[in-house]
């Protein structure tokens, strides 16, 4: 049984503004609150927004401190098997992603390497960096398959999904991109064949999988097979998230509304005309300005989005190829830079939207009485948390109630 926590004197704690909402659309983001407060965590939830007594097991003293839920990142490729640095270099000097691809390079690369490396070697590497991205405050992420290309691999790379969410502190989501990149020997629709044989084979073997993902792009897959996977989506019960606009438009968002996605994911290059029915839609725009950043991308319209109403989300795209980042404060950073974005409209959109996103926010995403008590401390007010750049600002990590990281120079915070 997790222990009682009280957190005492934050200076800021962030709060929606009312109890219970399933996202906040980000025009309303000005509405969260930051005002000082206390919380009392008690088995493993949020017992109350005070300080309920004097009898807990642990405290921590949080003046001078914001609290924020953790972190969600709602958008990342864990588990995947090595690097690829080498084709960093490539991009730097001048080589095209879609030429780096079409030499074997890119998923592909990163599928040979899944296929020599064994399970442990892939939990290895997707556990430490789980455990980097808890000491940057993420409680909550999404893992996505797509580096198998095949049958038999990326069923592996959805059991080694759960198996990863089985090892960790936090609490993770698993999402079967089976249209990622095209297998050797197969077309666009005869992969597209196979992967309708593949989904209901995943869920048997997988139950954690909620959504599916296609990656729509002039080297990947087009809007008419964006369809069937939505199509096999709704069939088996699934959300469905993809990868459009991020190197090229292709007109992807409107056919993903249609199909009533979950959450269109890049955005560099959507079609203005396609911001106001997005932002109209109960569909997240999940940005991801650590792979525009590194990539040297266009830059997705998130002013027009948040300024139109829709549920904006920020994540890491943590992958080996266009974003090997994980530590999702620096792309918070990022996008507050790039995208023009108040401290509380960077939050949110790693926080409550976020957890939407991914389908989990009844437990988590927000500070409420009830909810799981997973909590980050800053060691100083949001405010810094963008103009620090680079900085950790995580002091503290609770998850599921439980004191899982607290940073050495802040250990005196914490008194049990
Ligand atoms: O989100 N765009 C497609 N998929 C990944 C990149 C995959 C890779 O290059 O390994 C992305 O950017
Ligand atoms: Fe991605």
């Amino acid at each position: 049984m997790a222990p009682s926590i009280a957190i005492r004197g934050a200076a800021q704690l962030l709060r929606p503004p009312a109890d219970g909402l399933p996202y906040l659309r980000h025009d309303r983001a000005a509405e969260l609150t930051l005002a000082p407060g206390d919380l009392t965590l008690r088995a493993g939830a949020i017992a109350a927004l005070a300080d309920d007594g004097g009898d807990a097991d642990v405290a921590i003293d949080a003046r001078g401190c914001a609290v924020l839920p953790g972190f969600v990142d709602a958008h990342t490729h864990l588990p995947f098997a090595d690097w690829r640095a080498r084709e960093y270099e490539q991009k730097v000097t001048g080589v095209g992603y879609e030429q780096i691809a079409r030499e074997g390079g890119g998923i592909r690369s990163s599928a040979r390497a899944f296929a020599r490396a064994n399970d442990d070697a892939v939990l290895d590497q997707a556990r430490a960096l789980a455990a980097e991205m808890l000491a940057w405050g993420t409680t909550a992420f999404e893992c996505k398959s797509g580096y198998g290309l095949s049958r038999a691999a990326e069923l592996r790379a959805l059991r080694l999904a759960a198996a990863l969410g089985d090892a960790v502190p936090q609490q993770t989501v698993s999402t079967a991109l089976l249209a990622h990149a095209l297998p050797d020997g197969f077309d666009a629709d005869g992969w597209l064949d196979v992967v309708a044989e593949l989904v209901p084979e995943a869920l048997a073997q997988s139950p954690g999988v909620r959504a599916l993902d296609v990656y729509v792009e002039s080297i990947a897959f087009t809007n008419d097979h964006l369809r069937r996977v939505g199509a096999l989506a709704a069939r088996h019960g699934l959300d469905l998230r993809c990868h459009v606009e991020q190197f090229a438009t292709h007109r992807s968002v409107p056919v993903a509304l249609e199909l009533g996605a979950r959450s269109v994911d890049h955005l560099a290059c959507i079609d203005p005309a396609d911001v106001a029915p997005l932002a109209a839609a109960e569909c997240a725009a999940v940005l991801l300005p650590g792979a525009e950043f590194l990539g040297d991308e266009h830059v997705a319209p998130a002013r027009a989005l948040i300024d139109a109403g829709a549920i904006v989300v920020v994540a890491t795209d943590a992958n080996p190829g266009t974003s090997p980042v994980v530590a999702l404060p620096i792309v918070l950073g990022l996008a507050v830079r790039r995208y023009g974005l108040t401290a509380r409209e960077a939050l949110l959109a790693a926080t409550l939207n976020a957890a939407w996103t991914i389908g989990r926010s009844a437990e988590l995403g927000s500070i409420e009485a009830g909810k799981r008590a997973d909590l980050i401390v800053l060691d100083g007010p949001v405010e810094q948390l963008a103009y620090r750049f680079g900085h950790n600002p995580v002091a503290a990590v609770i998850c599921g109630g439980e004191l899982v990281h607290v940073r050495p120079d802040c250990a005196w915070r914490i008194v049990a």
